[in-house]
């Protein structure tokens, strides 16, 4: 799989010594407060699974599956939930929990959503920021890295499904993406 990379932005240990700061950081702020963690799947199931046993705090996981893209590398601005009902998250503090910040309109409209509930806070955390000009406005509050407008697969991140086990990030190579998306 990694041949199919034009080359590796970041490796395994690089990300799990990001980890490390950034589940130190998120311990430290919710120090004295009971986490809920909302993860969005497919991408953030590596992710949550490597941060989360950094996290030595008690902490309610729940998981929300929404669909952007349809097989493209570009958003189609319009989000699919497929799990409908929300976790209870009344009088709770929520961390939003994502593989990747692009154009903003996946982590928007989520929070939005997750507005209505009355959660007692909303932050939200990224393993990756793409540095552009977003659909949306969303600024995420714990960014692993911040990337180019490069379409990265690896590490949860996948092209049409595929190379989310690559333990590592990297940009994939152009002419393996189809020339429709
Ligand atoms: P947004 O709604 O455009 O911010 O995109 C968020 C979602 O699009 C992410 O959760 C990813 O699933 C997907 N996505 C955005 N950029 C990339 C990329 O470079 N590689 C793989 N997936 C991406
Ligand atoms: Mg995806």
């Amino acid at each position: 799989m990694q041949e199919d990379l034009e080359r590796i932005l970041f490796d395994e240990a690089t990300i799990h010594h990001r980890l490390d700061e950034l589940a130190e950081k998120i311990s430290h702020d919710y120090r004295d407060r009971e986490l809920t963690v909302i993860a969005i799947l497919n991408g953030s199931v590596i992710l949550m699974a490597d941060l989360l046993r950094r996290i030595p705090l008690p902490l309610k996981l729940d998981c929300l599956s929404v669909a952007s893209y349809h097989g493209g590398t570009k958003t189609t601005g319009e989000l699919i939930f497929r799990q409908v009902s929300l976790p209870d998250i009344a009088g709770r503090h929520v961390l939003l929990l994502d593989d990747i910040l692009d154009s903003g309109v996946t982590l928007a409209t989520i929070r939005e959503k997750i507005e209505t509930a009355d959660p007692q806070s909303i932050r939200i955390c990224v393993l990756l920021e793409k540095k552009k000009t977003r659909l949306r406005q969303v600024d995420a509050d714990y960014v692993g890295f911040q990337i180019a407008d490069e379409f990265v697969v690896g590490y949860g991140l996948d092209y049409m499904e595929r190379y989310r086990n690559l333990p590592c990030i990297g940009v994939l190579r152009k002419d393996l993406i189809a020339a429709s998306a």
